[in-house]
């Protein structure tokens, strides 16, 4: 018995030992991942000022995109920033939504239509630093004209001085923000070529849409849906979105009435985890193009 505790005693010892150099790896794995840079040529854009590029820039900031939802103030859609505590279990972290208003000091005033374009569509702020939270990664297919257009809406909105203060995140922070457990990405690869949006009426652009009103972001990379990253647990799945859901059932009609009024086919009410209030604003013709892509995909 006394040997068999002893055993016991040295196997408990060494897997508690792995388990610490694990944390140690990950820790230190987040600390230099967290903080990396690149170093690599701009991709110029110039911001679209004419009326239809603001208001196409608007309509995809508002209706699409859903900026405001991280970038305002909760119950405010003004894009002067927030600022946020993340505290769960040993991680701690300052969480900064950057104030996107054209003020000189505390805004994007100062930063060239290039810069924007770049934390936008590549993740990267104009020192070259990863941004974190900032899901450019379904903004990377951006086409250039877009992305002027956003600019063009983004340079319109009235400056306003916004102080925040400066992102910050403990050890167990940074490791979460760098390890791959489905929350936004921001970093992508260098543009370094002109990008053109599909035409509208095909699944391409479907798919574009798609990606920019970051439905994976919930409803996962395949569509089959699943709970959503450090929910609570009063927070329902996001539902399966292939024909394979309840979606199969549902003729184009209803999707586009569903994501205008919050109200499924059956009745029931969406609750506000899912953003409907932001895409109630997408034409018929661009929730139509959503609709005909999801119904292309393989059935989950
Ligand atoms: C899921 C939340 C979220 C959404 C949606 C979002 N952002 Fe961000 N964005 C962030 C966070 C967080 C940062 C700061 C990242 C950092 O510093 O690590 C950021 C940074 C930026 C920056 C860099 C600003 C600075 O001062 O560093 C720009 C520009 C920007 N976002 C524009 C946009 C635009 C335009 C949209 C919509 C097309 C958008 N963001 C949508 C969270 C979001
Ligand atoms: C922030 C997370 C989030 C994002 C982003 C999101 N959804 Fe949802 N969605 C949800 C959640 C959560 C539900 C379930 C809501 C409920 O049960 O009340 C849901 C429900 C739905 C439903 C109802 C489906 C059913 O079977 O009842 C549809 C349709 C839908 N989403 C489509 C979309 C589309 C299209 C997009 C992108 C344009 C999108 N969602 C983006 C979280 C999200």
């Amino acid at each position: 018995m006394r040997k068999v505790l002893k055993w016991l005693g040295i196997g408990l010892g060494v897997l508690v030992g792995l388990l610490l150099l694990a944390l140690a790896g990950v820790l230190g794995y987040g600390e230099i991942a967290y903080g990396r840079t690149h170093d690599r040529p701009i991709y110029p854009i110039t911001a679209d000022t004419s009326p239809e590029g603001i208001a196409h820039g608007e309509y995809l900031v508002r209706a699409v995109m859903a900026c405001a939802d991280c970038h305002a103030p909760e119950g405010s859609s003004e894009m002067i920033g927030t600022s946020e505590q993340l505290s769960v279990g040993p991680i701690r972290a300052t969480l900064v939504f950057p104030n996107l208003t054209p003020d000189e000091e505390t805004g994007l005033g100062a930063w060239t239509d290039a810069e924007i374009a770049r934390a936008i569509r590549e993740g990267l702020s104009p020192d070259g630093r990863e941004l974190r939270i900032m899901p450019s990664s379904n903004f990377h297919r951006l086409s250039d004209a877009d992305t002027a257009a956003i600019i063009g809406y983004l340079r319109s909105q009235e400056p306003v001085r916004s102080e925040l203060p400066e992102r910050s995140a403990n050890a167990f922070a940074k490791a979460m923000f760098v390890l791959p457990l489905g929350l936004p990405e921001a970093y992508g690869p260098a543009i370094t070529q002109p990008q053109n949006a599909p035409e509208p009426g095909t699944l391409e652009y479907g798919a574009y849409l798609t990606s920019l009103a970051g439905c994976r972001d919930c409803h996962k990379s395949d569509f089959s849906g699943g709970r959503l990253p450090f929910s609570e647990s009063d927070v329902p799945p996001a539902p399966n979105l292939t024909s394979g859901g309840s979606l199969g059932d549902w003729s184009e009609a209803d999707f586009v009435k569903t994501l205008h009024t919050g109200i499924r086919p059956d009745g029931s009410i969406l609750t506000e985890d899912m953003p409907w209030r932001v895409y109630t604003r997408m034409t018929d013709d661009d929730l139509g193009a959503i609709y005909q892509y999801l119904m292309s995909l393989p059935a989950r």
